[in-house]
């Protein structure tokens, strides 16, 4: 019984709850909560914040698993988003090989990660390269789409019902497979295809489609778009004109996707998602220079009224600036809409908008490209043997999740009870404040001593500040300095305690007191992670 006992108590600690007779105990289902107009994703009944790397699209393979683990290990992540390829998964119709889900959740286990799995099935990129090859072979069952001059695109159809059926046959296979796979809840949320819509055609021009295109707008589309056309019986390019074609599309490609997602769910109620190739946020391009057919921002209400079982759609954003990096953020955190950042890329200073997401209560995010593959996307970095320019690459991400990984749980209930607020630097400006009722965060970049904030040389700066209490906060970052003032202005701030500390388990533990030099001009954050806890007083 002793041992038995203390065999219990090892598992425990590797993060199975496993009953004495050897059954894997069931947790509770990780699921998205909103309250009070915030959302918050609960995993084992708490909120939890998705610290996420997405690996190449090419290294979901059981034998490329060993470049993958040591990244996210390096990284500091708490979830891995990984593909599920329909291609491997389905290899014959109707016979499902469960051995690289497997694969993925027993590796996983090991190193203490959860899972997104990303479900590659009929649109990837907009095309269909993942589909098995019993469907390619047979393209007159299983369509691609028809371009306004009868030709054939490299996009699937979403009006092909053999398709459609067997997208939602190997999807709810897939997720009826996690639900006994999976008691742990290893995997904790499930993306429904990928950059799902058509790039090349702005909709499908094949009979079946046409005849809807003409027909009328279904009144929920109408009413989701809030629009109100002359005739209400108005077809699609009387309603909505230049967008016409897009709007189309866009309720095309959600039907399909939502009834595959409407499958998986029923199978297995996992949290799920789509993801967006999106348009540029600030000057949008006419339709046909983006991705059409996926959840762009112009089209995400009809997304939300066609595809009923997606808990959320998710922008991948691959911007390297701050005005269109910031404006993504906010037009997809809306109050139908928890923000999520599936995928994300460019320079390095791009690691910072980790905090602007943290700023408005991200769920989760996630670089990209983040394993040890060669890759024609990073070549230098990702397939190099040294340690440390192949590592170079995943810094800027790991300085972020080293900071936050051991206080994430922390961080996503403080979000999830409005306490956080958090930002990151833009160009040209060298300060921001933050308002917490008779205080103010005065955020600066660039500051030395006593000198005037200049701004970083890049803008590399990001803080967050979250208030614990009336007069105390918890503040971290890089690159910058925080200070408080009373929003009285006869008042003048002094730090009754600044704690310099670590988190252990969930749980703040004192290092050390900061004042003199360390508090005189401001409380400076370097390169380093660095958490305090921050009491003011006003004289
Ligand atoms: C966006 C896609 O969703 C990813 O799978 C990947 O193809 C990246 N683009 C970059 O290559």
């Amino acid at each position: 019984m002793k041992i038995a006992r203390a065999v219990l108590a090892a598992l425990t600690v590797l993060g199975v709850t496993v009953a004495l007779h050897g059954q894997v105990k069931e947790r509770p289902l990780p699921r998205l909560v909103k309250k009070d107009g915030r959302y918050a994703l609960f995993v084992d009944d708490a909120p939890f914040l998705m610290l996420g790397a997405q690996v190449h699209n090419s290294s979901a393979w059981p034998a490329v698993l060993p470049k993958v683990w040591p990244a996210m290990e390096y990284l500091h992540v708490n979830t891995v988003e990984i593909p599920v390829y329909w291609e491997q998964f389905e290899p014959r119709q109707g016979q499902f090989d469960y051995t690289a889900i497997d694969a993925l959740l027993a590796g996983a286990r090991q190193h203490r990660l959860r899972l997104v799995l990303l479900w590659f099935g009929t649109w990837k990129n907009g095309s269909q390269h993942f589909m098995p090859e019993w469907m390619k072979l047979a393209p007159d069952r299983y369509p691609h789409m028809v371009d306004k001059n009868g030709h054939a695109v490299d996009s699937p159809s979403p009006y092909a019902t053999a398709s459609l059926e067997a997208d939602k046959a190997a999807f709810s296979a897939f997720m009826r497979h996690l639900k006994t796979a999976d008691p742990q809840r290893t995997a904790i949320m499930v993306q429904v295809e990928n950059e799902p819509g058509t790039w090349g055609s702005l909709r499908d021009y094949s009979s079946a489609a046409q005849k809807l295109f003409e027909a009328p707008v279904p009144p929920e589309v109408l009413t989701a778009m809030r629009v109100t056309p002359a005739p209400p019986s108005a077809n699609w390019q009387e309603a909505f004109g230049p967008e016409a074609e897009v709007c189309f599309h866009a309720w095309s490609v959600a039907r399909y996707v939502g009834q595959v997602a409407g499958a998986g769910k029923a199978a297995y109620p996992l949290p799920l998602y789509a993801n967006a190739a999106l348009r540029d946020p600030i000057k949008p391009g006419a339709p046909g220079s983006y991705e059409s057919g996926g959840p762009t921002d112009n089209v995400i209400p009809i997304w939300k009224v066609a595809a009923p079982a997606l808990d959320l759609v998710a922008p991948d954003i691959y911007m390297s600036d701050s005005v269109p990096y910031l404006k993504v953020l906010e037009l997809y955190h809306r109050d139908d809409n928890p923000l999520f950042v599936p995928e994300t890329g460019g320079g390095p200073g791009v690691a910072r908008f980790f905090f602007s997401a943290l700023g408005l209560q991200a769920i989760g995010y996630s670089p990209f490209g983040m394993d040890y593959t060669s890759n024609r996307l990073a070549p230098a970095a990702a397939g190099s043997a040294d340690a440390n320019s192949r590592e170079q690459f995943l810094a800027p991400w790991a300085l972020n999740y080293r900071l936050i990984g051991p206080m994430a749980g922390e961080i996503a209930r403080l979000n999830f009870e409005g306490k956080l607020q958090a930002v990151a630097e833009e160009k040209g400006k060298a300060t921001q404040s933050l308002s917490f009722g008779p205080w103010n965060a005065l955020i600066s970049y660039g500051a030395v001593r006593n000198s005037h904030a200049a701004g970083n040389a890049e803008p590399i700066g990001r803080v967050f500040v979250a208030q614990l209490a009336d007069n105390q906060f918890l503040v971290a970052g890089f690159y910058s300095r925080v200070d408080f003032r009373p929003t009285d202005t006869e008042k003048h701030r002094q730090f009754l305690r600044v704690e310099e500390g670590v988190y252990e388990n969930g749980v703040f533990r004192f290092v050390r007191i900061w004042n003199g030099d360390e508090t005189d001009w401001g409380l400076n954050f370097g390169a380093e992670p660095l958490v305090l806890r921050v009491s003011v007083a006003t004289y």
